[in-house]
C-alpha cells in the first residue's frame, strides 16, 4: 500500500507533546535544560501555546510574540519542530470581564463567572472577533517559520452554551431543517403530552430544569451544538489558513466523547488527533481490557479520516491527575501503550506535558520532566527508551491499517440510547457493548474500523451493528445492498427501532424492511434486573449466560442457532442467521459476553474469509501495511507469552523470528514480514 506521510519534514515518528515554557520565561536555565533533555529523549516536536493567550495579550490589544518565536527558533536550531495551538482554549481575564457574552450560560440558564478553560460561547460574535484577532496576530508572527508543522485548533472542543445567542441560532437551525413548525411537530411527535409549538421561537434549549421529554429536541440540540462547534472551529481554521497556507491543521479529540459528533468535525480537518488517558491498572478489568477500550478509540480516530495515519496528541508519561484514582503506569507499560497507538495507525506519540507545572492546575499531572528536573527519573528513562524504539520503526511511518471488519457506531444512535427512558433507563451500556465486540475481535487479532452509516460499506467483509436503535432508510438500503452482494452483518437487540428523529418504525422491528434481511420479526424486549439472568443453549447443548436484555423474536426465514432456556420465552430464538442474497445476516437477540461465543465469531469470520489469529491470552496483534507488512505483537500482561506462527524480523531487537515469538511481560515486538 502507498505510504501516507503526515509530516515529511520530520525524520521519524513525531515524538513530543504539550510544552508550556511561558511558565518559565524568568528561568532561562530551565528552558536551556529542557532542550537538552528533549534531545536526549529523542523528542523531536513540541506543542506550544495551547493556553498562552494571556502570555501573548495580557492587556487588550497589546501583543507580544517574541518569547514564542525565540523559543521556536531555539527549538528548531536543535532539531525540534513545533505544533502551534490557537490559544482560545483558555481566555485572559480582561476578555471575560469586559465582554460577558464570551462566558457560557450553563444548562440551568446561569451565566458562568470567569473560570477555568474551554468554556467560551461559540456563538458570541465578540468572542469570534477576539479569537480572529489573536489568531491572526499569532499566525503573522510565525508565518514562514521553518519549524512550524501543524496548527492545533483550540483545545478539546466540548460542552454546550445555553445563552440567548445560542438559542436564537438553534431556532434558525431548526427552521432550516424542518422548514415549517408543523413538520417539526410531526417529527418530534409533540401532540402527545400537549407539546405542540406554534412557532420556532417558543422552543427552549433542553435546560436541565426545562424540557427533557421531547426526544427530537434532545437529539437535535446535540446536532446543532456539533454544527456550531464545527463552525467555530472552521472560523479559526480559516483565520490561520489565510496567513500560513500549506500548514495542515487538527483539533485534539477525546475518548468516547459524547458532546459532538466527531464525524462532522472530522470533515473539516486535515488530520485527526486525540488525547488518550486510560485508567491503567484499575481494580475492575484486566490490562488487556483497558488496552482494548483504548484500541477502540484509536480505531475510531483512525476511521474518522480513512487512508491516513492519525496522531496521538496527548497521553501521560506516568499518571493523570483528573481521574478519581490516579495510578502510575507500571514499568514497561509506557512503551506498551505508546506502541499500541502506533500499531493501530498513529504516526505520533505525544504527551501532556513535557515539563510539570510548578503550581496551580495540573501541578502533579505526569510529565516527561518532573519537578526534580533531571534525566534520572524512571518516567524520563522510559520516555527516552520509547524515543529510541520509535527510531527503529521509521519504515512503519505512513503505513496503514487495512481493516476488513467494521463496527458501526453512530453518535446520534448513542444519544438516542442515552435519552430513551425504557429498558434500563440510565445506562444501557452501549459503550460497554461496543468495547465488548471490539475486545473479542482484538483477541482474535482482527483489526477493526469504527464506522458510521455514511461510510462506504464495500470496504468491508463483516460489519457488526450492536444496539443500532436508529436505522434510517439510507442505512437500511446500504445494509441490504451490502448483505445481498455477499457481506456479513452481525446485529443485536434494539436494532432498527426508530428513525433519525427517534420516531418508532411502524410495522415491526428491525424497521425499514430489515426484517427481510435478518429473516426475523422482533416483537418484544424484556429487561432483566442486575441480579437476574437467562441462558442460551446451542444445538450441541452448550450454554451461555445472558444478562440485561432478552428480545423475543420470531423466525421468518432465518434459522435459530441458539434458544432461551428460561422464562416464558424459553425455546424462542436468541441467535439467528439468515441467508440474504449472496450474504448472511446474524442476529443476537440478547446480551451475552462475546468471549462466551468465540467459536461462533470464528465461524462468522471464516465464512466471510477474514483471517484471524490464535493468540495467547492477553496478547494483541495489529497489522500496518506500507511498502512492507508490519505485525505488532503486544503483551498486555506481566507474564511471559509465546506466540506461534510468527515469521519475520523483530525491528525492536533485530532478531529473526522463525515460528515462535517469545514476549516477556509488557514486551512489544514489531515484525517486519
Ligand atoms: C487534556 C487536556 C490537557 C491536559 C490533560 C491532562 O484533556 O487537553 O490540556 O489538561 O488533559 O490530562
Amino acid at each position: 500500500m502507498e505510504r501516507k506521510i503526515l509530516f515529511p519534514k520530520v525524520d521519524g515518528f513525531v515524538h513530543g507533546g504539550d510544552y508550556n515554557p511561558d511558565q518559565w520565561l524568568d528561568r532561562p536555565d530551565i528552558l536551556a535544560k529542557d532542550i537538552e533533555l528533549f534531545k536526549e529523549a529523542h523528542i523531536n516536536c513540541v506543542t506550544l501555546g495551547v493556553f498562552s493567550w494571556a502570555s501573548y495579550e495580557l492587556h487588550e490589544g497589546q501583543f507580544t510574540f517574541k518569547w514564542l518565536t525565540d523559543i521556536m527558533d531555539n527549538l528548531y536550531e536543535n532539531g525540534i519542530y513545533t505544533i502551534l495551538a490557537t490559544p482560545t482554549g483558555a481566555r485572559p481575564a480582561w476578555l471575560d470581564k469586559k465582554y460577558e457574552e464570551c462566558r457560557r450560560v450553563d444548562s440551568f440558564g446561569r451565566r458562568e463567572y470567569h473560570k477555568e478553560r474551554h468554556n467560551y460561547c461559540m456563538s458570541s460574535e465578540v468572542f469570534r472577533e477576539k479569537a480572529a484577532i489573536i489568531d491572526t496576530k499569532l499566525a503573522e508572527a510565525v508565518k514562514g517559520h521553518p519549524g512550524l508543522i501543524l496548527w492545533h485548533i483550540s483545545n478539546e472542543l466540548g460542552g454546550y452554551c445555553y445563552c440567548d445567542k445560542c438559542t436564537n441560532k438553534f431556532h434558525k437551525w431548526l427552521e432550516k431543517k424542518y422548514t415549517t413548525i408543523d413538520n417539526l411537530n410531526h417529527e418530534w411527535w409533540t401532540t402527545f403530552w400537549a407539546k405542540k409549538f406554534e412557532s420556532f421561537d417558543q422552543i427552549d434549549p433542553p435546560y436541565e430544569n426545562g424540557e427533557v421529554a421531547i426526544k427530537g429536541l434532545l437529539i437535535d440540540w446535540k446536532r446543532f451544538q456539533t454544527e456550531n462547534a464545527t463552525d467555530f472551529m472552521v472560523h479559526e481554521i480559516n483565520t490561520v489558513k489565510k496567513i500560513t497556507p500549506g500548514i495542515p491543521f487538527t483539533t485534539n479529540m477525546m475518548m468516547y466523547f459524547g458532546d459532538y459528533d466527531y464525524r462532522v468535525l472530522a470533515k473539516e480537518l486535515d488530520v485527526i488527533s486525540w488525547d488518550g488517558y486510560p485508567r491503567f491498572h484499575n481494580d475492575y478489568e484486566s490490562l488487556f481490557d483497558t488496552m482494548a477500550s483504548e484500541g477502540f478509540t484509536h480505531a475510531t480516530m483512525r476511521s474518522l479520516i480513512k487512508g491516513k495515519p492519525f496522531m496521538l496528541m496527548e497521553s501521560t508519561p506516568s499518571l493523570p491527575n483528573w481521574h478519581l484514582i490516579n495510578k502510575l503506569k507500571k514499568p514497561g507499560v509506557h512503551n506498551l501503550v505508546s506502541l499500541q497507538a502506533v500499531a493501530t495507525g498513529s504516526d505520533t506519540v505525544q504527551y501532556f506535558q513535557l515539563r510539570k507545572s510548578r503550581g496551580s492546575a495540573e501541578q502533579f499531572h505526569g510529565a516527561v520532566i518532573d519537578h526534580n528536573g533531571t534525566n534520572e527519573t524512571r518516567v524520563y528513562k522510559e520516555v527516552k527508551q520509547l524515543g529510541a524504539n520509535l527510531l527503529e520503526l521509521k519504515d512503519v511511518i505512513g503505513s496503514l491499517v487495512d481493516a476488513k471488519v467494521a463496527i458501526l457506531y453512530d453518535w446520534d444512535n448513542r444519544w438516542a440510547l442515552d435519552t430513551t427512558e425504557a429498558f434500563v433507563k440510565l445506562d444501557k451500556k452501549y459503550e460497554e457493548t461496543l468495547y465488548d465486540f471490539y475486545n473479542e475481535l482484538t483477541k482474535l487479532g482482527v483489526d477493526v474500523d469504527i464506522i458510521s452509516r455514511d461510510y462506504d460499506f464495500s470496504d468491508y467483509k463483516v460489519i457488526y451493528t450492536p444496539m443500532t436503535l436508529i436505522v434510517t432508510s439510507e442505512l437500511a438500503e446500504k445494509l441490504k445492498k451490502f448483505v445481498s452482494e455477499g457481506g456479513t452483518v452481525v446485529s443485536t437487540y434494539m436494532m432498527g427501532y426508530t428513525n433519525e428523529n427517534q420516531l418508532a418504525h411502524l410495522g415491526g422491528f428491525p424497521g425499514e424492511g430489515l426484517t427481510e434481511v435478518f429473516g426475523i420479526l422482533n416483537e418484544e424486549i424484556d429487561t432483566l434486573w442486575p441480579t437476574q439472568s437467562n441462558h442460551l443453549v446451542f444445538e450441541d447443548g452448550s450454554t451461555v449466560e445472558i444478562k440485561d436484555y432478552c428480545e423475543i423474536v420470531h423466525l421468518k426465514t432465518a434459522k435459530a442457532l441458539a434458544t432461551y432456556t428460561e422464562d416464558f420465552y424459553k425455546g424462542c430464538p436468541v441467535i439467528t442467521v439468515n441467508n440474504y442474497g449472496k450474504g448472511k445476516a446474524y442476529y443476537f437477540a440478547a446480551r451475552f459476553k462475546n468471549r462466551d461465543v468465540e467459536d461462533l465469531h470464528k465461524q462468522i469470520l471464516e465464512e466471510a474469509e477474514v483471517s484471524y489469529k490464535n493468540l495467547p491470552l492477553d496478547v494483541e496483534c495489529h497489522t500496518r501495511v506500507g511498502e512492507s507488512t508490519f505485525e505488532f505483537y503486544l503483551n498486555d500482561s506481566n507474564e511471559e507469552k509465546v506466540v506461534e506462527e510468527v515469521y519475520g524480523t523483530n525491528l525492536l531487537n533485530k532478531q529473526t523470528v522463525n515460528g515462535k515469538l517469545l514476549l516477556s511481560g509488557y514486551e512489544v515486538a514489531v515484525i517486519k514480514k
